[in-house]
């Protein structure tokens, strides 16, 4: 089998692979304003003989880090390998090359969404984010007395409103950490609405506040079930009123959506159990190609004592661990390769876990993934890498 970069007569099998791979057809026009993320030499195949059996890529993307920072990462997508080619090393052999055109163009960051989640800590990617979906039973569900009441929310059309969206939505990326820089080309594709990107739901409807939107789609027969495709509130009074004005479809049975579990939209309700947690899963997966400068780049928790930590990584794919020493002081962190002894052991994808504040040392040393004889150190740890705002996922890709 042999690796190569995809060139413009590759696209066609590759589509074919594409649609085998995620059991759908990937519209002509999606794919175009995908590609505008992408470059020529981003885009690998591997081939037997002549037929296309691998592909993946990695499209140039700006994440928001914890205290507004934003770093380049290249965030790796439309990976498939042939049914009749898998478990033959296909993945893992143009995973080396990007990664190693990843380093080469200098990124320090990589990030991707994983179908499965078995696959990529291997790689040294670990779940930086969590998607917790909600599922609140609207018909019960009573605005508690002080929930706020700012109004200001109008109904729109989603295709005349994209240029506020827009605003809206790079307002809410930079604070967010996770936040990704959203391209012209991806709000078109958004809000192009296809029929095949509805999951037999309506059209989208939306709802403007100032300083927030929400997408939706109402999905079954009476009472039909809302599905939040997008909420983007950058104020507490927009996340309100926006709720406000979703709890008011009084014809609609459950609304759903994805959000981070900080969200504080349950307790907007008298009975914040009409909020019923009915899923939690990862959504963005983060891996440090460069480990002191992704620690340097963001902010940590300035109400934390100053941490000195020597943490020993491993990465057991390339080789970007090692030993380094953490000193952080009002918030600002230094980091440097070090050889002196460990008190922290953990591998690239705990650590890339931790990076957004979404996981906890404590919690993954309970799970022996994080090693440390010192408690009172794991707790700093924890207090160092929490973060103001929840991370969450800009889009998925
Ligand atoms: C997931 C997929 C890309 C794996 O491709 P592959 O060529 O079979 O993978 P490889 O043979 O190179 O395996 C690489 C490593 O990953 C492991 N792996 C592969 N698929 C795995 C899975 N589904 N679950 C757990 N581990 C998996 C292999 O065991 C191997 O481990 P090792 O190298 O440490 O021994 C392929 O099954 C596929 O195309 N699936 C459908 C589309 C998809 O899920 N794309 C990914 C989008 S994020």
């Amino acid at each position: 089998m042999t690796l190569r970069t995809a060139t413009d007569g590759d696209w066609a099998a590759m589509a074919v692979l594409g649609a085998v791979g995620f059991g759908e057809d990937w519209d002509a026009e999606s794919m175009a304003a995908w590609r505008t993320l992408s470059a020529p030499d981003r885009s690998l195949v591997v081939c037997d003989g002549d037929t296309v059996v691998g592909m993946s890529g990695y499209l140039d993307m700006e994440l928001t880090v914890p205290g507004g920072a934003v770093l380049p990462a290249a965030g790796i997508s439309y990976v498939v390998v042939a049914p009749t080619h898998r478990r033959c090393g296909v993945l893992r052999m143009m995973y080396d090359e990007l990664h190693r055109r990843i380093a080469d163009s200098g990124y320090p960051i990589a990030a991707l969404t994983a179908s499965e989640g078995g696959i990529y800590a291997r790689f040294g990617y670990g779940p930086a984010t969590i998607d917790q979906q909600l599922t609140i039973d609207r018909r019960f569900a009573q605005l508690h007395p002080d929930a706020p009441d700012p109004g200001g929310v109008r109904l729109v059309k989603a295709a005349d409103s994209g240029a506020e969206f827009a605003a809206i939505y790079q307002r809410w990326r930079r604070r967010v950490p996770g936040g990704l820089a959203r391209p012209q080309a991806l709000w078109d594709d958004l809000l192009a609405d296809r029929e095949n990107t509805r999951e037999g739901g309506t059209e989208w409807f939306a709802m403007l506040h100032a300083d927030g939107y929400v997408l939706y789609r109402a999905h079954g027969e009476h009472p039909k079930t809302v599905r939040v495709g997008e909420f983007r509130a950058v104020t507490p009074a927009a996340h309100a009123a926006l709720w406000r004005a979703l709890l008011g479809l009084d014809l609609m049975g459950n609304l759903v959506i994805e959000t981070s579990p900080d969200d504080p939209m349950p307790y907007l309700l008298t009975d914040t159990r009409l909020a019923t947690t009915t899923g939690r899963t990862d959504a963005l997966w983060l891996r440090m190609m460069n480990i002191p400068a992704v620690l340097k780049a963001r902010r940590y928790s300035s109400e934390s004592a100053e941490l000195a930590v020597v943490m020993a990584v491993h990465d057991g794919f390339r080789g970007d661990g090692g030993r380094f020493a953490l000193t952080i002081s009002e918030g600002v962190a230094d980091c440097v390769p070090t050889q002196a002894e460990a008190e922290v052991e953990l591998g690239l994808d705990v650590l890339s876990s931790l990076y957004l504040g979404a996981h906890r040392a404590s919690a993954l040393a309970a799970a022996g993934r994080l090693r440390c004889r010192d408690d009172a150190l794991v707790r700093r740890l924890d207090a160092a890498f929490v973060t103001d705002v929840g991370a969450q996922i800009g889009y998925h890709f």
